[in-house]
């Protein structure tokens, strides 16, 4: 049989329900200011209420409505892909596949969750979406929806990444997003923080904080607020790749690989490949899954899991999960979307259920893994991309080590077009390693030391 390149799937193949982890692994409820589990009506102001229902929803299986399948077709299946030429480049007998979501209109797996968000709010008669976004990616999807669905978009984007990725604003600007720098003097939240540190570069953590407190006060009710990753709903989203990927392998004779790597920021990516995978895992297959984040913002491998925030305001309710804190502002290293200070409840009850693997990798080895694949595979991928790919290159050296044969699948999670300032840093020695000092969380962890401890089963 001549080698199979790429893995399609028909527009028919496409998976109609999506997989909630909810339903098989427990995490505990949200908490409101007052230290008790929140109702779905606290949150009705930020969200509407068919998004909340599927927040908490414990179905194992959503079908996913017929509307948002057919804005889902404009770009989906994605092909499965396999990766011949880093596989010769590394001499490795494993078998390397990725998932190439860099194809979507935004160039990432986002629009997956913002054409699903942008048509319910449409459905419960929402006319203005509100949200933050770090590298860009999920403003330009949720503008890129928004368009579709003739709603409003507002994005409030981190100062650093602003002035890192000018063309990902005219991107938004040319779906009809109105894109402002956050901190920005449009809201008390960043007004605030403006006033004590006027030179910040921002965070995610502000960005939300300025992005619901737009949304609540709209006196028209007319406005919600929409997240790209870490909430339920999202991760529930994404799982279209991870069950396309399913259907894929077995186009190949592949139940199930051996390992599958996602890079984690908020972990909606890694989530999206990974909890097909960690349903089979559940029910006995035989299968690593490893989330990768970066030395300077080590959610995952450092951080406590407790109750905390997910903005610096304070205005979400206290989520179970890992957490640097809060207030924690990262380094303003090239992988935006990989700055947040938590990780999704899902993938942080995974993680503590010892479903997962964490691993953090510095950016000097992200970036040489990023130029690899880009020289081998041609595809320039997302700097936060490069840390799944690093992970992957790792996995396929050890392979090499022990003389295994091993399927490996990693989600391709976006393309890196936008993002060439960080690659012309890297390749003219601007970038260094920065490994977050254990000093510097204790110290943001310090602010959330009184907050209630997750009971977890
Ligand atoms: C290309 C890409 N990959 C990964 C991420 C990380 O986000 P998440 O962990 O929610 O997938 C982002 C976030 O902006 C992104 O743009």
């Amino acid at each position: 049989m001549t080698k199979i390149k790429k893995i399609f799937l028909s527009e028919d193949e496409m998976p109609r329900q999506w997989y909630n982890l909810a339903a098989d692994v427990k995490t505990n409820p949200p908490l409101g200011p007052d230290g008790n589990p929140i109702s779905p009506e606290m949150l009705a102001p930020v969200f509407p209420m068919n998004i909340i229902e599927q927040e908490v929803c414990q179905d194992r299986w959503v079908d996913i409505p017929e509307g948002i399948l057919e804005l889902l077709v404009r770009w989906r299946p994605s092909p499965l892909v396999r990766a011949y030429a880093l596989e010769e480049a590394l001499g490795t007998p494993a078998k390397i596949y990725y998932k190439n979501e860099s194809l979507s209109p935004a160039g990432s797996h986002k629009p997956n969750t913002a054409v699903a968000q942008a048509w319910y709010n449409k459905e419960f008669g929402i006319k203005r979406i509100t949200t933050e976004t770090g590298a860009g990616q999920w403003g330009s999807a949720l503008s890129f929806a928004c368009s579709l669905l003739g709603l409003e978009c507002k994005i409030f984007m981190v100062r650093v990444s602003f002035d890192q990725k000018p063309f990902r604003k005219m991107m938004m600007n040319t779906w009809g997003g109105n894109c402002v720098a956050s901190p920005s003097n449009e809201t008390n939240a960043g007004r605030e923080i403006l006033a004590k540190d006027p030179d910040t570069p921002g965070s995610l953590g502000i960005a939300i904080s300025e992005a619901i407190e737009q949304a609540v006060t709209d006196p028209k009710g007319e406005t919600r607020y929409a997240l790209g990753s870490v909430l339920n709903h999202v991760m529930l989203h994404q799982t279209i790749i991870g069950l396309e990927t399913q259907k894929q392998l077995a186009k190949v004779g592949i139940k199930n690989p051996d390992i599958v790597i996602g890079c984690a920021g908020g972990g909606s990516n890694f989530a999206g490949l990974s909890f097909p995978f960690i349903h089979e895992k559940i029910n006995g297959a035989d299968i690593r899954v490893i989330a990768t984040e970066p030395f300077s913002c080590p959610t995952l491998t450092k951080a406590p899991f407790g109750y905390d925030h997910g903005d610096v305001a304070k205005m979400t309710p206290l989520l179970p999960m890992y957490s640097l804190g809060h207030t924690f502002i990262p380094a303003p290293i090239h992988a935006g979307g990989l700055r947040y200070h938590g990780m999704a409840p899902l993938v942080s009850a995974a993680l503590k259920n010892e479903l997962i693997e964490a691993q953090a990798i510095h950016q000097l080895e992200c970036f040489e893994s990023g130029i690899l694949f880009s020289k081998t595979e041609g595809i320039i991928p997302a700097p936060e991309t490069t840390h799944a790919i690093a992970s992957a290159i790792r996995e396929a050296k050890q392979a090499k080590e022990e003389g295994k044969e091993k399927t490996i699948v990693f989600n391709f999670s976006g393309h890196g077009l936008m993002d060439l300032v960080g690659y012309e840093k890297f390749l003219t020695g601007q970038l260094d390693d920065y490994e977050l000092p254990m000093e510097i969380i204790e110290r943001y962890l310090a602010e959330i030391k009184d907050y209630p401890k997750p009971n977890f089963v």
